[in-house]
């Protein structure tokens, strides 16, 4: 069956956005649509680049399934809607719920109804915060202290707490298997490590490359917060336009890929520290600012995050091809191009 009608959830955050653009240019036999409800700052431009595009959004609340099963009829939902923050999701426990989990119930039951398929936006932040502390190793030199270990892929522990961020996504993956095992439904999970990349407004609990550059350009200061203030945490990082990549050419080979899960992160090729990022920073504004070091880390922080990327490599023949320095330049482009406007969002 062709896939001819798309719904992209999230569409006006900063990865539905960029899949619901990129498909519309790539997919030339296909229909792109976006369902968000605005809530996130910034989102009121994203929507605006996608009316642009010719992309229609149903300003619709995910939770509320009185409003999902209003939609057309679609053939595929690239599910990107979620409230990403791991802190939001302790204080605002209700609302995180009910958009993560209780959304994609919603967006589950209207694709069986649609008889449609599903790929999944998970998150690395679905495995067990102890056992990444456990797994993690250190350099030796404390100055230069570095969080260091191998990938991590689907074996990794996910049995222990996570953040309730973490749960809402893991629990959105066991019921999509749960309605592919009982009603046949098709999908692709794909579980990120950090994307990032230029329409992404970032805060400090979330999109943190992104807040790292725009404080650099607005000569602001940052934080180094937990792991006694030392910025040594690392992350991989993720090129938007390689995870969109990616989904293209996951939406062309869905009839002979299906009903999988995969580890999708900037792994060996893209990542790097809080104090690296800061020096590429450096590099590519030509600023420097203040960084104060908070010593207290969060409970819900993790030290390291690279993804193994193999399974998705020996799949789709795909692997990211942009570095984190490629990130910070593509990203930092674009914040200049559109200061202006994105000083009164962030
Ligand atoms: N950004 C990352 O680093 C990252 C990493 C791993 C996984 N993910 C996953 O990718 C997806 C997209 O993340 P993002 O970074 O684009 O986040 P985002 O916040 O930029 O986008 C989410 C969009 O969903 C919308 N939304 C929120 N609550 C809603 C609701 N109740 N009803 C309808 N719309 C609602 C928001 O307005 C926003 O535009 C999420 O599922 C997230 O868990 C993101």
């Amino acid at each position: 069956m062709k896939i001819k009608n798309i719904l992209v959830t999230g569409g006006c955050g900063f990865v539905g956005s960029n899949i619901s653009i990129f498909l519309k240019k790539n997919l030339k036999n296909s229909r792109i649509h976006s369902m968000d409800n605005l809530s996130r700052k910034g989102s009121k431009l994203n929507y605006k680049r996608l009316l642009k595009y010719g992309i229609k959004n149903y300003k619709y609340d995910i939770s509320l399934y009185n409003l999902v099963r209003k939609l057309p009829k679609f053939d595929l939902i690239i599910d990107c809607c979620a409230e990403p923050s791991v802190e939001t999701s302790r204080l605002e426990i209700d609302r995180v719920v009910n958009t993560n989990f209780i959304g994609t119930l919603n967006i589950l039951k209207k694709i069986k109804k649609d008889k449609a398929k599903i790929i999944f936006l998970s998150s690395s932040r679905v495995y067990s915060i102890n056992e990444i502390n456990k797994f993690v190793k250190y350099k030796k030199n404390l100055k230069n202290k570095l969080f260091i270990n191998k990938p991590i892929d689907l074996k990794f522990d996910v049995l222990q707490p996570k953040s309730i961020y973490g749960l809402t996504k893991l629990a959105s993956e066991m019921l999509i298997e749960e309605f592919s095992y009982a009603f046949n439904l098709k999908y692709i999970i794909n579980r990120c490590g950090v994307i990032s990349g230029p329409w992404q407004f970032g805060k400090q609990d979330q999109g943190f490359v992104s807040l790292w550059i725009w404080k650099h350009i607005i000569k602001k200061k940052l934080n180094y917060i937990g792991y006694g203030g030392y910025g040594n945490q690392v992350r991989d990082v993720l090129h938007i336009n390689d995870l969109c990549d990616l989904i293209k050419i996951q939406v062309n080979k869905f009839e002979k890929i299906n009903n999988k899960t995969f580890c999708v992160g900037g792994g060996n090729t893209s990542n790097t520290s809080l104090i690296q990022l800061t020096k590429i920073c450096q590099k590519v504004t030509g600023n420097k600012i203040p960084i104060k070091k908070i010593k207290k880390t969060s409970i819900y922080d993790v030290p390291y995050f690279i993804t193994d990327n193999k399974l998705v490599k020996e799949y789709y023949d795909w692997k990211p091809k942009k570095k984190i320095i490629d990130i910070v330049k593509d990203t930092y482009n674009w914040l200049i191009k559109y200061q202006k406007q994105i000083s009164k969002i962030i």
